[in-house]
């Protein structure tokens, strides 16, 4: 029997250094410590802490499962450590996506955002973890289609026996929690269709379509679906496996190698060109952002992440890499290009989405002053 084992990522803003652009190393230092400690107890086998914006993202390896309440309590408990930390240094935003506070099994749904992959060890299995903040979890449905869909994208598509019959697609329609499978290539339409509506149809899972091997999995909460108000963005998390009848790294990687319009930029109401940084730049600076993505890569095998003589995870930060350089400077022109349009659509996000974040408010204000309009 393969060996099952479970790639957790899971994320929360939990406050920040000066506004909302980065966590502050001591937040970071309880994610370390607490995990370390569950590491020892022997709950988890690997884990890696960093930071993408202002998020605080646990990337765990285990053999638990998915939805394991042991796991997602001890992310939880030490979000409201960090939390505790940040209300004491008076830090910006501190407990900004806590948004429950009794834990009942599981934080989906409580304001931390989760992807996790239960997957049976291949001979070798390497990862990629994607962490974006000032976006939202359709953020990925674009670079996710390319990578399992577009063989001008994925050569294997086209040349490798391993991936034919393509990929199978779960989309989550957020707003009315439902979801579909729709196969590719056969449904390829269909699926563009509705994952090119991001804000609402979100790519969650993706599997090989000829033995159902799992392939990706994206975080897909919508804080202010669950707040009933806009109460930040749901910056998001997605576990890619690469390779042998999979799309290789770096096809996972070239949809990357120019920038993309992701909404979620500022107040969680404009759009915004995603620029992909190594972890020394993922700070959303300019306009809060532009919104930015980190990726890592790393292998799974004997139920944790290879590591050193030391125990430290073997992690590549894949995108500090002079290759994304075109893709940076895009970002920055077309950051500086929406700018240049203030608060003027297509710059800020449609009126119908704004719904989801400040509108209300500025409609509340002008109710009284509306009066009936000559035809
Ligand atoms: C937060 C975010 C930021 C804030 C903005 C205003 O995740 O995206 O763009 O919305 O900085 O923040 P407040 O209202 O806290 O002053
Ligand atoms: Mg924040
Ligand atoms: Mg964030």
């Amino acid at each position: 029997m393969p060996e099952k084992t479970t790639v957790s990522v899971i994320k929360c803003d939990i406050g920040s250094l000066a506004g909302h652009h980065t966590v502050p190393k001591p937040l970071l230092d309880i994610g370390e410590k607490c995990l370390k400690k569950a590491q020892k107890s022997g709950l988890i086998n690997s884990y890696y802490v960093f930071n993408a914006g202002d998020d605080l993202e646990f990337l765990m390896v285990h053999k638990k499962g998915e939805n394991n309440p042991d796991i997602h309590k001890l992310a939880w408990d030490t979000f409201l450590e960090a939390v505790e930390k940040a209300k004491s240094l008076k830090l910006y935003g501190a407990g900004q996506d806590i948004l429950r506070t009794a834990f009942s099994g599981n934080v989906r749904g409580m304001g931390p955002g989760v992807a996790e992959m239960e997957i049976e060890e291949r001979g070798s299995d390497p990862f990629v973890v994607f962490a974006a903040d000032k976006t939202e979890p359709g953020a990925f449905n674009y670079p996710m289609f390319k990578i399992f869909a577009d063989p001008s994208n994925t050569a294997g598509l086209v040349i490798d026996p391993g991936m034919a019959g393509g990929f199978k697609f779960e989309v989550l329609d957020v707003m009315e929690n439902k979801k579909v499978v729709l196969k590719c290539p056969e449904e390829m339409y269909d699926l563009i269709a509705l994952i090119g509506t991001p804000g609402r149809y979100v790519v969650s899972r993706v599997w090989r379509a000829r033995d159902d091997l799992i392939c990706a999995a994206t975080s897909t909460t919508r804080l202010s679906l669950i707040a009933g108000k806009y109460v930040g963005k749901d910056d998001p998390v997605s576990i890619v496996r690469a390779q042998h009848g999979l799309p290789a790294l770096g096809e996972i990687l070239v949809p990357f190698m120019h920038t993309y319009f992701v909404e979620g930029w500022m107040r969680g109401s404009h759009w915004g060109p995603l620029m992909p940084v190594g972890l020394k730049d993922s700070k959303c600076t300019a306009f809060d952002g532009p919104p930015r993505i980190v990726a890592l890569g790393f292998q799974v095998g004997h139920g944790k992440i290879a590591s050193d003589d030391n125990g430290d995870p073997l992690i590549s930060d894949l995108f500090d890499d002079p290759a994304f350089d075109l893709a940076r400077r895009e970002a920055v022109e077309y950051a500086v290009a929406l700018r240049r349009m203030g608060e003027f659509e297509p710059a800020r996000l449609s009126a119908e989405t704004m719904e989801y974040t400040t509108l209300p408010k500025v409609l509340e204000k002008l109710k009284d002053k509306f009066v009936g309009a000559e035809s």
